[in-house]
């Protein structure tokens, strides 16, 4: 695990969004594995501003998200459809059909067995960005879900549904299931971005880097993968 360690976030943010410009420019077709919450928008804003100012091409971009709330409607403003259109997708020259996040409404079981086939038919994905939940969740695989997973249906936990609260007027209004890209999804992309900033994340990244593999920690598993780079602020990583 490579660890680049960055005094503030707006640092980390800009070393991040380097690298997957600097993967366009070699590849553009690139292959883009997305997360959301608060972690990635930083990222998302230096993205943008390197479109408008550069004009980094995103014609041929291919995205997959990792991650939605079962029962919210793509339209829905809580959706992590409508995250992804407002903070990304909107502001560049994406095509929109080339943007993938799973449909959280209709025939789940369907729906994370066509995500895969989707996946798979753009040849994987070849940069993967994730975040990390406080109790070392990585999408929505939650302490105790099998490394052997692919895309699924997935309980949040109540931690995960506490922190995902700051979206929602109250804890009670946030969905409490979500389809997920699995660990064996995420582990087939061929380089791993993880970002953690704050000291909320310390402990969970000093479990991650430096504790056992084990799936009470999901993220853990990241210790297995050939190609993964940490970006954390200071805060983030004080404990390693
Ligand atoms: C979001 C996702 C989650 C978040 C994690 C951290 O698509 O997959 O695993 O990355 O919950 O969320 P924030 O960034 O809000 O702390």
């Amino acid at each position: 695990m490579k660890i680049n360690t960055f005094k503030d976030p707006i640092q980390v943010h800009r070393a991040v969004a380097k690298e997957i410009i600097e993967a366009i420019q070699q590849r553009p077709n690139l292959v883009l594995g997305l997360s959301t919450g608060s972690t990635p928008l930083g990222t998302y804003a230096e993205l943008v501003k390197d479109h408008q100012e550069n004009g980094t091409d995103y014609g041929q971009v291919i995205t997959f998200n990792l991650d939605e709330y079962e029962g919210l409607d793509p339209n829905d403003p809580k959706s992590y459809r409508h995250f992804m259109n407002q903070h990304l997708f909107g502001h560049l020259n994406i095509n929109q059909k080339n943007t993938h996040v799973p449909l959280g409404t209709g025939d789940i079981e369907k729906e994370c067995r066509d995500y895969e086939d989707r996946i798979k038919s753009a040849e994987g994905i070849d940069i993967q960005l994730l975040g990390i939940g406080i109790n070392g969740h990585i999408g929505f695989n939650e302490p105790g879900t099998s490394f052997d997973t692919y895309t699924h249906a997935a309980e949040l936990s109540e931690d995960t549904i506490l922190a995902n609260s700051k979206f929602f007027e109250s804890p009670n209004q946030v969905p409490t299931r979500a389809i997920t890209m699995g660990i064996k999804s995420i582990l087939q992309a061929k380089r791993i971005f993880l970002i953690a900033l704050g000291l909320s994340k310390a402990q969970v990244i000093k479990g991650m880097v430096s504790g056992p593999v084990s799936e009470s920690l999901p993220a853990s598993v990241l210790q297995n993968h050939a190609d993964v780079t940490l970006f954390l602020n200071e805060e983030a990583a004080s404990l390693l």
